[in-house]
């Protein structure tokens, strides 16, 4: 904890969370090196690419964008929280089944994308998809078997994918 820094409270993945910090420190960076919570990625710094998506208040923010100040109270989920009792998030087994992470630098930020997608949207149509992670970049799949991905979580994890996906955007 740092000396005369405001003392900050919000729950992460369930867990309620009390930092002192600036308060100008982004969130990327507290979860990242106060709270240890290294599964959200840094990738631009400059809200363009999504990597550092996080659910916070039941929104899709990029936490390199969020001044910690502006957590007090809030409730947010990261990558780390989307697994439940040991067993992984729809989401995270559609793409490990589907080949939706490649090099990974991208992959937290588009999980929570599609888990914010996926509640917001529990059947979506490609188009929902192709505007629900409209967000987040990603420069090794091309973007197709992160969509099958989440059409596959839709459809409960079956290894058979719609065909409709169609070009990458
Ligand atoms: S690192 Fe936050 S949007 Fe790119
Ligand atoms: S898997 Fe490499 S940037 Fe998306």
């Amino acid at each position: 904890m740092s000396d005369g820094c405001p003392t900050i409270r919000f729950t992460v993945n369930g867990q309620l969370r009390i930092v002192q910090t600036p308060p100008m420190k982004r969130v990327l960076d507290v979860l990242r090196e106060d709270l240890h919570l290294t599964g959200t990625k840094e990738g631009c710094g400059e809200g363009e690419c999504g990597s550092c998506s996080v659910r916070m208040n039941g929104e899709l923010v990029n936490s390199c964008l969020v001044p910690v100040l502006q957590a007090e109270g809030a409730i947010i989920q990261t990558v780390e929280g989307l697994a439940e009792d040991g067993a992984l998030h729809p989401i995270q087994q559609a793409f490990l089944k589907c080949g939706g992470a490649q090099c990974g630098i991208c992959t937290p930020g588009m999980l929570m994308a599609s888990a914010q997608l996926l509640s917001v949207h529990p059947h979506p149509t490609v188009a929902e998809i192709r505007e629900g992670l409209a967000g987040n970049l990603c420069r090794c799949t091309g973007f197709i078997r992160i969509f099958e991905s989440v059409l596959a979580a839709a459809t409960e994890g079956r290894a058979t994918v719609p065909e409709q996906v169609g070009d990458a955007r």
